[in-house]
């Protein structure tokens, strides 16, 4: 049996920084997020018992380097007895350069699969798989705006994901500002770990995440923009204080994420309604209501070392297209 699906990448404005079970992959936060929409990966699975090995194409090439990851997470999903998979994704952004495109690969991955392997599992359970592959891919099975919380089951953390708000109850429009191409310098999982062990601010990031995450809550409930902006700013900032207080430092900024921070201030100056948030990558998201979003997309596309802008609207989550 083959079943393709499509996930869209998410994009946290409450962030998700720091493991408390690595082997796991359980966050140490919860986190909030926006599904996005005209971003994608489309996954196909189809399981094969006279394949020798596991065989996954990206984009048309044969991807060795992301194959373990993705053999991985589906022995996660369905046992490590199942039969080898030919596994063949396609992506419409740029990957690993901080656009969470690991977030919409693994989401749709574990939709298609579990498909192709004649199963039909729950959401909860699709995210969790998802997230053991890396931990904000969970939050992409859910759509629009989606809370990341973390739990207790059966004496040991869990984490459980929802839709707080469905897409088109509060339109938004995202601006992406490409600032650099090419994978990052470090990875997020490798930057956490890092700032777990060497942040003077870590322990100060894990205590005031609920405090953040209740306000931005909050703010989707009330739609209130400008709390929301408020709050989605501050806690980027301080997610990126703490990589840039890690020995050594991660910083993941260029002078053009600057620039565009700095663009994002001049519209609020002239009572724009936008804010940024940047995540382990240079390129800088800008939210902001749908009827300004031409503005704001020009003013980003006009600012010093922008070399693309993307759109998007907020989506659905991750879904099934079709099986044969
Ligand atoms: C800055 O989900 O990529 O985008 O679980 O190690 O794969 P792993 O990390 P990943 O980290 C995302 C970090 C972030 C913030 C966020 O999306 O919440």
């Amino acid at each position: 049996m083959r079943a393709s699906a499509v996930a869209q990448p998410n994009i946290a404005l409450i962030k998700y920084w720091g493991k408390q079970d690595v082997a796991g992959n359980i966050p140490a936060v919860g986190s909030l997020s926006i599904t996005l929409d005209s971003l994608e990966t489309r996954m196909t699975v189809e399981f094969d018992d006279r394949l020798g090995a596991d065989e996954l194409q990206l984009n048309g090439e044969p991807a060795a380097r992301m194959l373990p990851r993705v053999s991985h997470c589906l022995d996660n999903l369905l046992g490590s007895k199942r039969a080898p998979a030919a596994i063949e994704s396609v992506c419409n952004f740029p990957i690993a350069a901080g656009l969470a495109s690991s977030a919409s690969a693994f989401a749709a991955l574990v939709v298609a699969a579990s498909r192709a392997a004649g199963k039909q599992p729950d959401t909860l359970s699709l995210a969790r798989a998802a997230g053991q592959a890396s931990g904000s891919a969970a939050r992409s099975l859910y759509g629009g705006f989606v809370e990341l919380q973390l739990i207790e089951e059966g004496g040991s953390p869990a984490i459980a994901v929802e839709s707080i708000l469905q897409e088109n109850a509060w339109p938004m429009q995202v601006i992406v500002a490409i600032t650099a191409t090419g994978e990052k310098p470090v990875s997020s999982s490798d930057a956490m770990k890092l700032s777990a062990k060497t942040s003077p601010f870590y322990a100060s990031w894990l205590e005031h995440q609920d405090h953040d995450l209740e306000i931005a809550r909050s703010a989707v409930a009330d739609r209130d923009f400008s709390a929301l902006a408020a709050i989605s700013e501050h806690n980027c900032l301080k997610m990126h204080s703490v990589m840039w207080a890690s020995r050594p430092p991660v910083v993941y900024w260029n002078k053009a994420t600057l620039a565009c921070m700095e663009t994002v201030r001049g519209l609020q100056a002239d009572g724009v309604p936008v804010f940024f948030t940047i995540d382990a990558g240079p390129q800088v998201k800008a939210v902001c209501l749908p009827d300004i979003a031409d503005r704001v997309r020009k003013a980003l596309q006009e600012t010093d070392g922008v070399i693309d802008t993307m759109e998007s609207s907020l989506g659905g989550g991750a879904r099934l297209l079709g099986m044969s």
